[in-house]
């Protein structure tokens, strides 16, 4: 099957996904979007454009959350952007050092897992070396995709996802598996347990939690809101974090007309003022 995407397509597809999900597709991403439409359509054994639109209309919810999957990308690694990492260590270490044993972060647009694995690692590493009793730390992971979500739950990596896992966390945070007979490398429990997921839109009114919390990574989404959108984000997250508390960002993006609201710190990780 041959999907052809006419204008009037792009835009209607286009509307649907901005009004959903605030992801603002641009001019010029037709023929990806053609691409990935059509890998969907043939999964549905539909055969054109207009069928699609018709199903996703009828279909909302559930057809949405599929669509977003094929036309959003969903690219993460572990230790991805370690200079606002080695930040969030440092915070999180000069907090621990003044005494401080309760931490709220949180991964919003969390993917496949491997932000917030990496922040728990970071967390725990921390853990052993001040010898913390009794603390109280919870990270939440959200994305609006339920499909990334699960694959975070299950915590299942191929060898090549795990390459920039430094080696001594390998053994210390993975245990080796065979899944379809491929080696592979699980998250271990007590990782696992240090987090909790749950699917969330970020367009969404209400938040879904009580802050005040001390860190928020929300990194490589919001450059796919326009920047209205990402005003209305970026002023929620400043209310749900604590004074003194931080706001980390992608390497390419920026909080701009909010930013008068937070110092930055440094490139993409800024401190509530
Ligand atoms: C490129 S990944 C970023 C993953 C991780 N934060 C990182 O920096 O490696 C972007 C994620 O944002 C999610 N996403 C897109 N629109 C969203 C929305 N409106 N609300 C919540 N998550 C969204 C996608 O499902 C995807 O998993």
């Amino acid at each position: 099957m041959d999907l052809i995407l006419t204008h009037e397509h792009f835009k209607k597809i286009c509307d649907f996904v901005y009004d959903k999900s605030g992801i603002h597709l641009k001019e010029g991403k037709e023929a990806l979007v053609q691409a990935r439409l059509s890998k969907r359509m043939r999964i549905l054994h539909i055969n054109s454009i207009e069928e699609y639109i018709k199903y996703l209309d009828n279909n909302d919810d559930d057809e949405f959350a599929n669509l977003i999957d094929v036309i959003t990308t969903n690219t993460t690694s572990f230790f991805r952007e370690d200079n606002s990492l080695k930040m969030f260590e440092k915070f999180i270490e000069s907090w621990i050092k003044k005494g401080k044993k309760k931490f709220r972060i949180w991964s919003a647009a969390s993917s496949t897992g491997e932000e917030p694995y990496t922040i728990a690692m970071i967390i725990n590493e921390l853990i052993s070396k001040y010898n913390l009793i009794n603390h109280d730390i919870k990270i939440l992971a959200t994305d609006i995709s339920p499909t990334v979500l699960m694959k975070a739950q299950k915590g299942i990596y191929s060898i090549d996802k795990i390459k920039n896992v430094p080696a001594e966390f390998k053994n210390k945070y993975f245990c080796k598996i065979i899944k379809d007979d491929i080696k592979c490398f699980e998250v271990k429990k007590n990782l696992k347990d240090m987090i909790t997921y749950r699917q969330f839109n970020l367009l969404s009114e209400k938040y879904p939690l009580n802050g005040p919390l001390d860190i928020i990574l929300c990194r490589n989404v919001m450059i796919y809101f326009d920047e209205k959108t990402r005003n209305t984000i970026v002023r929620k997250m400043h209310n749900l974090i604590d004074s003194g508390g931080y706001f980390i960002v992608g390497n390419a993006e920026s909080l701009a007309g909010r930013a008068a609201d937070f110092k930055l710190i440094k490139p993409a990780v800024y401190q509530k003022k």
